[in-house]
């Protein structure tokens, strides 16, 4: 019974911490820009796209670009980001992430990567994940990002799975939103109060033993 379910993982936040990458690269450009940015404002960019980060971005400073100067930040920015992420090892892997993955390969539970990033393999790579997983949806796979469910519904696919066969992992509102929204189970990894909207809640995968998926069979 154990194997008709799958799992689909959510990665910058709940695989490994990218958000302070992103944020020390978003920031450098506010700062060019002009623009207020803290780590309270980037919340609001959690699970979003890198061009509707943008867009979020300029308009809490209220300045506008020209499609040729957007091209030219959004390459910008992920060159910064990048250069982080070329730092990146295995010693980056949130705690629990490991042995939750030996945990699923032991009960033969499939699972894939279902991420709004564009580096999504490059990072999984980095820290020697990319072998694991069945399968990645991210950002290049998708025309909607979430909270639209595209991405986890394709995740689906990939593990040959109906929607409500699968458990999300996810921990950003945007995403709890477009596992719901596929009709699947959303387990909040970070603040409970932030993730409410989630079926389960953790403050870290370490918490997430075998008899989480006994119990929901
Ligand atoms: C994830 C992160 C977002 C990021 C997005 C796009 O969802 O939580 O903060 O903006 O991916 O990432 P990318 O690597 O394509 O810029
Ligand atoms: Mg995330």
């Amino acid at each position: 019974m154990m194997n008709k379910l799958g799992v689909i993982f959510d990665l910058d936040g709940v695989i490994v911490d990218t958000a302070k990458y992103h944020y020390l690269a978003w920031k450098t450009l506010a700062d060019e820009l002009d623009i207020t940015f803290t780590e309270t404002h980037n919340e609001r960019l959690k699970g979003v796209s890198r061009e509707k980060s943008l867009d979020i971005l300029l308009e809490l400073g209220r300045v506008t670009l020209s499609q040729a100067q957007r091209k030219l930040v959004l390459e910008q920015k992920n060159k910064d980001y990048l250069s982080f992420i070329a730092k990146m090892g295995p010693e980056e892997i949130l705690p629990g992430v490991t042995p939750l993955l030996d945990l699923l390969d032991r009960l033969a539970i499939p699972y894939v990567l279902g991420s709004a990033s564009k580096n999504a393999a490059l990072i999984l790579k980095q820290v020697n994940l990319f072998d694991r997983f069945k399968g990645i949806v991210d950002g290049n796979s998708v025309t909607k990002a979430k909270p639209d469910p595209e991405v986890f519904l394709l995740g689906a696919q990939l593990l040959h799975r109906s929607p409500y066969q699968c458990i999300v992992f996810e921990d950003a509102i945007a995403g709890i939103e477009a596992a719901h929204k596929a009709q699947m189970i959303a387990v909040g990894v970070g603040h409970k109060e932030t993730l409410k909207a989630a079926d389960y809640n953790v403050n870290h995968l370490t918490e997430i033993t075998e008899g989480f998926f006994t119990a929901l069979i």
